[in-house]
């Protein structure tokens, strides 16, 4: 083990004790489909707590450049001193995703080799983060990913009018309970405002009758989610970032996405198959392997999908830095 390596782990030890430590899903996956190659320059999308970023830069040292973007200023501080090894070859940008172009101006960096989209939270924001994003978590509900946007799971819980709320629990948690579910809250909070997760979670549970509780998950994860894909606008990031990120990306470069959840799925898909600058490398999602699926619980659900950016893009991040250096 070289020394960079030992203190790598070294590192990555000492996050581990302070928190639980993210696990990467599917690493070896995303580490051969973005094709990593010496002097590359790649964007980690959902930087998180940089488990892929680490495994990018350990596989492949000769790398010149990760740019790693996070809206959570908290998830990258722990990004910051597990990735502190490799210097400033990892650069740490506090966005949201949807501004990459932008990003990518600002940093002078032109079309880069590859971008990885890890989506979701990670187990920092379920355990550590104090945000209500757990409902077996006594914590106020929060659920933003950003601290600093304006709107809360709280705030739509408490305001949002019934048949809205009916509507988002409906299409982001694809929950048949909504419209019981939403009657409940709409109930319960006439009397008094609902603040926690424990408290959401038991409203929802006593909305849906016993004998329909879901026989493998808690009977709130529905909702939980969909307050959540509201609250951070995951499904409109999303959409966003995958009008914008082929337009990022050098003639061969590639883009590759996990998801966790069918509704992000579709629209990855579809984007991949539709949009005549990518050419899809994956025709159906890669899964992980048994063992990873028994060895960490959150990849049961992921799917990765790669593309290859094959049209050179007019309007391309090259020409905008040369127009600037004129
Ligand atoms: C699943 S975690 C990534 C974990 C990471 N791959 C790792 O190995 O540690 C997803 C991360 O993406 C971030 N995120 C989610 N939506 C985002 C957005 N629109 N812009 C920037 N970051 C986002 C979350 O804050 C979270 O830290």
């Amino acid at each position: 083990m070289t020394s960079t390596a030992a203190t790598s782990l070294l590192n990555s030890e000492l996050v581990a004790k302070k928190e639980t430590l993210h696990c990467p899903v599917m690493v070896s996956e995303v580490l051969d489909g973005l094709s990593l190659r010496p002097g590359g320059v790649y964007v980690d999308a959902t930087l998180g707590l940089g488990g892929h970023t680490e495994a990018i830069m350990s596989r492949c040292p000769e790398i010149k450049m990760v740019l790693g973007l996070d809206c959570d200023t908290e998830a990258m501080e722990q990004a910051e001193s597990r990735l502190a090894p490799f210097g400033d070859r990892v650069r740490f940008i506090h966005s949201n995703f949807i501004h990459l172009h932008d990003v990518l101006l600002s940093n002078k960096i032109g079309q880069v080799d590859g971008i990885l989209m890890d989506l979701g939270i990670s187990s920092f924001h379920l355990e550590n983060s104090r945000r209500g994003f757990s409902f077996s978590r006594e914590e106020s509900l929060d659920m933003r990913m950003d601290p600093s946007d304006a709107v809360t799971a709280a705030d739509m819980v408490n305001k949002l009018p019934v048949e809205r709320l009916t509507e988002l629990i409906q299409t982001y948690g694809e929950e048949r309970w909504a419209k019981r579910i939403a009657k409940r809250i709409s109930d319960r909070r006439k009397t008094a405002p609902i603040l926690t997760s424990t408290e959401l979670a038991k409203v929802v549970a006593n909305s849906i009758p016993r004998k329909y509780h879901p026989h493998r998950i808690h009977p709130a994860t529905r909702t939980f989610q969909a307050l959540r894909i509201a609250v951070n606008r995951e499904l409109d990031n999303l959409k966003e970032a995958l009008d914008s990120f082929p337009s990022c990306l050098r003639l061969g470069g590639r883009l590759c996405i996990i998801s966790f959840h069918s509704l992000e799925d579709r629209l990855v898909k579809t984007a991949f198959r539709e949009d005549s600058r990518l050419k899809p490398l994956t025709k159906k999602p890669l899964v992980p392997g048994p063992e990873e699926m028994y060895s960490n619980p959150r990849a049961r659900s992921a799917k990765l999908r790669i593309a290859q950016c094959i049209e050179p893009v007019t309007d391309t991040l090259q020409g905008l830095l040369q127009e600037e250096k004129k």
